[in-house]
């Protein structure tokens, strides 16, 4: 229940973030269609039936859920959905929700067909997180008026919306929550083939000329995240901008890596500082995130949710129960010698 109190005047989303966020989106190098949008086959296709088979029947999208790591694309479909379903997008996230009220203001002030797009909808408070059971479920919400002995309850209809969850960190939704969303995706890192034709697609619409061997170095070293290749690209143009170059030729790009710190397979220094720390100082682990965190004096959240996916995806790090350990693949990779196994007796 909802005092109406909570109701505050700030609202998460308001107006004028939303056609911001709209006119950025509208300029950048995201795709504004599924047939631009590269790679994320599966999801392609069961989104491109939902999406038909709602339209048919007239009726919003079910609720959909976009999970992976960061990078992939979760906001760019998010806006893909709108415009395919000829709906407005209200874009908030997780930490800007602070009361009940902000996301009583934000559902009361949708329109039917609208979407509300959530970001890290897994940093919603517990609070908030109820509130949107009923919404989803029911499309409606309970609203508390008055204090006291006189307070009662009124129930509001809500129009008929579609909420978009993106989240990083699927196991921290609760299964309430979760539960609610007919349409889930996951999104996989991506195929390297397919960060170069992004990396194609993107050098065209920045009008920079890429020479194929290049857009493939760069590729290769995008940790299969589209928004890291489209940062390599750009950096690479600087360089061909400022050396004058008409082009970015395979040494170009090496030179522009080079000087990021960036290696063969993507790996930049804080990578590589994770790793050596577990290598030098816990001689590959076991070690617990929280002693890796401080040894580095990185946070916590910054190594899990936005360097340990792609050190993983690599086989770089194992996930145990007594903590991370650094793989022989990661002492390879750095150049340490692989350690010695302990020998198991024989029975
Ligand atoms: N730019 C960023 N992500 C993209 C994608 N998945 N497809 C095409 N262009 C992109």
């Amino acid at each position: 229940m909802i005092e109406r109190e909570q109701v505050s005047q700030e609202r998460a989303v308001t107006p004028e973030t939303t056609s911001q966020d709209q006119v950025q989106f509208e300029n950048t190098l995201r795709p504004k269609t599924l047939e631009e949008y590269i790679g994320q086959a599966e999801i392609k296709q069961n989104l491109h039936i939902t999406m038909q088979a709602a339209q048919k029947r007239e009726e919003p999208l079910e609720h959909v859920l976009l999970h992976g790591p960061p990078g992939l694309g979760k906001t760019t479909l998010a806006h893909i959905i709108g415009r395919g379903m000829g709906a407005q997008v209200k874009v908030t996230s997780g930490p800007a929700i602070e009361k009940q009220g902000d996301l009583a203001s934000i559902l009361t002030n949708l329109k039917d067909g609208d979407l509300l797009f959530i970001d890290e909808i897994h940093r919603l408070r517990p609070v908030i997180e109820e509130v949107l059971y009923s919404a989803m479920e029911d499309f409606v919400i309970d609203i508390m008026l008055g204090k006291g002995p006189s307070a009662r309850s009124v129930r509001l209809n809500l129009p008929r919306f579609t909420l978009i969850g993106a989240t990083t960190k699927m196991s921290m939704l609760s299964s309430p929550l979760r539960d609610r969303f007919g349409n889930v995706y996951k999104f996989q890192f991506y195929e390297v083939s397919d960060i170069r034709e992004i990396i194609v697609r993107s050098a065209q619409i920045l009008e920079c000329e890429i020479q194929e061997d290049a857009a493939l170095l760069l590729a290769q070293c995008s940790r299969q995240t589209p928004r890291i290749a489209n940062r390599l690209l750009k950096r690479a143009r600087d360089f061909a901008e400022v050396h004058d170059h008409k082009a970015i030729s395979l040494q170009l790009a090496q030179k522009s890596l080079d000087s990021l710190g960036v290696d063969a397979l993507g790996l930049d220094s804080t990578d590589r500082d994770i790793l050596k720390t577990m290598i030098e100082k816990f001689n590959g682990g076991p070690v617990g995130l929280n002693t890796i965190s401080s040894a580095l004096s990185e946070e916590q959240a910054t190594i899990e949710d936005i360097y340990e996916p792609y050190l993983i995806q690599l086989g770089f790090i194992d996930r145990t129960p007594r903590g991370r350990i650094a793989t022989d693949r990661a002492f390879q990779h750095l150049g340490f010698s692989i350690p010695s196994k302990p020998q198991h007796k024989l029975l």
